[in-house]
């Protein structure tokens, strides 16, 4: 599992057991690679996973021999980049439109599409290129949220296009009237945004490198949302090889309770096979306990492997 690729996106709906996952996969990964796990999850749950707080610096994970940790705050880096491009996203508005200063002002404080979710996504990209991990495991948002992370690329590539394109022609304004144009920090951004959004989207289609690993549980709705999410990924060609179905009941649950759920997870393990027929599906059991700490993810990875 995993032998190949450095960055690993674990997604799935709310509650299913992403951070649970994510975590037990980065502590079976880190005892022969160097290992990094990213929230992206504005709802961080990675500390009370671990059971050791982590936060916005990469934290060494106690009990585990190469393991590290993080949450990341999607907005403050977006404020951040925001802040530190300013007066180059001022030039493209200021030179591409006929915007006075307060307009441009008004635009930069709403949204360019896709902006936000790309650096954050640059964040993570960014500690995949880099060296010093070899294994990256991004504990993702609810589906919802981490489609839209991973299809931003291309709504962002669009923009800069349309942008391009209003240079272009203030380009040619200039060089009929000064004979030279000389490009300047708009330019100098837009060449550097459209690289960026490049490198992540060859990173994200890239199987050898990057895997997303789609986590469910056994019920309907758990099921539909997985279904929508596997197609949409293999739509974007993102690699997906695997389906985690989580809390699988066994023969240790026993009773009139559980025979009776038993019997409703059969039905759905056979939509499992009925939907996804190219997946391997790995089952965890249901614990009689919350997943917590070191080596609670231990058994879950057991089970994972
Ligand atoms: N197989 C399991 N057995 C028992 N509890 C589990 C199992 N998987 C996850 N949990 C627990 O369920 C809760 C939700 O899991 P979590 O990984 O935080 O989900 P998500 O990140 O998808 O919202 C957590 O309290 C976790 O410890
Ligand atoms: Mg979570």
């Amino acid at each position: 599992m995993f032998e190949t690729q450095k960055l690993i996106f674990v997604g799935g709906k709310g509650g299913v057991g992403k951070t649970t996952v994510a975590c037990s996969l980065g502590v079976h990964l880190s005892d022969r690679f160097k290992t990094l796990v990213i929230s992206t999850d504005p709802a961080h749950s990675v500390s009370d996973s671990l059971q050791q707080p982590i936060g916005e610096q990469v934290k060494k994970v106690n009990h585990t021999a190469n393991l590290f940790a993080l949450e990341i705050n999607a907005e403050k880096i977006y404020h951040e980049f925001l802040v530190a491009n300013r007066q180059k996203l001022k030039r493209i508005m200021d030179t591409a439109t006929n915007l006075d200063d307060e307009d441009i002002d008004m635009m930069l404080e709403t949204t360019i599409p896709g902006l936000d979710e790309v650096i954050g996504l640059k964040t993570v990209t960014d500690y995949a290129s880099q060296r010093d991990y070899d294994k990256i495991i991004v504990d993702t948002a609810p589906t919802g949220h981490a489609l839209r992370l991973l299809s931003m690329p291309h709504l962002l590539d669009d923009w800069i296009k349309v942008m391009a394109k209003l240079r272009w022609k203030y380009r040619e304004v200039v060089t009929t009237f000064k004979g030279i144009y000389e490009p300047d920090m708009g330019d100098d951004f837009l060449v550097e945004m459209k690289k960026t959004v490049k490198r992540i989207e060859s990173l994200l289609k890239d199987a050898t490198a990057c895997e997303f690993l789609p986590v469910s549980i056994l019920t309907d709705m758990a099921l539909a949302e997985t279904e929508r999410l596997t197609k949409t990924l293999q739509d974007y060609g993102v690699s997906t090889r695997y389906l985690i179905v989580n809390q699988v009941l066994t023969d240790i649950h026993d009773g009139a309770f559980f025979h009776k759920r038993k019997q409703e997870q059969a039905i759905f393990k056979a939509r499992v096979k009925q939907a996804f027929p190219t997946f391997r599906v790995i089952e965890i059991p249901l614990y009689a306990e919350e997943v917590k700490g070191i080596e609670a993810l231990r058994k879950v990875a057991e089970a994972l492997m």
